[in-house]
């Protein structure tokens, strides 16, 4: 803390206190100005971050790949997110730990996840070296379906997706339905609807507005 006195004996005359107090006024002017920029130049910073979606699925005959776009769509949506969609066979151990969120889609295969999504996770362990130090931990999660009947292992397959994460020490959210967004696509409901597609969408956008809020978050946390 700098102290500055002044001592009033020495000020000759009225002009030279006069002289003195607007100085005074300039200096607390000029201060606040600048603590005003400063932070404004701090939040600029932030914004100019990025948040990374890594949104992938398995998808054998088009509906979970037309959810991913869905859920594609809804992330980019959100300011200074950035995007990456791959089938889950095709991701990387980098693309992984880049990622400040998840987003897995699985068609329902036996009422649970597909076999190819459970390889997925089941490579965590010694293809991609998560474990023990739990890499993805902090890390925003959510999970999509589809499935062909109506109630046949959809909520199954996003709670055993789901499962995994938290496994792991990710954050879950979920959007559309109460574990993430699905849709039916046989019998009386064919291929993904409109209502569907949307919830496709409100899940990617609100699993990158997490990311934003925890990333912003632990940047103030690490600042203090
Ligand atoms: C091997 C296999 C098992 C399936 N098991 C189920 C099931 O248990 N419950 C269900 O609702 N749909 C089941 N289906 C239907 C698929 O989940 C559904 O058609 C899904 O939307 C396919 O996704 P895709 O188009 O992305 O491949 C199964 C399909 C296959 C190929």
């Amino acid at each position: 803390m700098v102290k500055a006195s002044v001592n009033c004996s020495s000020l000759h005359s009225p002009s030279e206190f006069r002289f003195l107090q607007i100085w005074c006024y300039f200096c607390v002017g000029f201060l606040s100005w600048a603590s005003v920029s400063v932070a404004q130049v701090a939040v600029t910073t932030e914004t100019h971050e990025m948040v990374r979606v890594l949104v992938t699925y398995h998808s054998l005959t088009g509906s979970t790949e037309k959810m991913a776009m869905g859920v594609v769509e809804g992330a980019k949506s959100v300011p200074g997110t950035e995007v990456t969609v791959k089938r889950v066979g095709d991701v990387t151990a980098e693309e992984l730990f880049e990622s400040d969120a998840l987003i897995v889609g699985s068609p329902v295969y036996w009422s649970n996840m597909s076999g190819e999504v459970k390889t997925f996770f089941d490579n965590w362990q010694f293809k991609f070296g998560v474990f023990p130090e739990f890499k993805m931990q902090n890390k925003v999660g959510a999970a999509f379906a589809t499935g062909g009947q109506v109630s046949s292992g959809k909520e199954v397959t996003m709670l055993t997706i789901l499962a995994a994460m938290l496994g792991n020490k990710m954050i879950i959210v979920s959007e559309g339905g109460a574990f993430g967004a699905s849709a039916t696509t046989e019998g009386h409901s064919p291929g993904i609807d409109r209502q569907e597609l949307t919830d496709a969408q409100t899940l990617g956008k609100r699993v990158a507005e997490v990311a934003w809020m925890i990333k912003r978050g632990t940047s103030e946390s690490i600042k203090e």
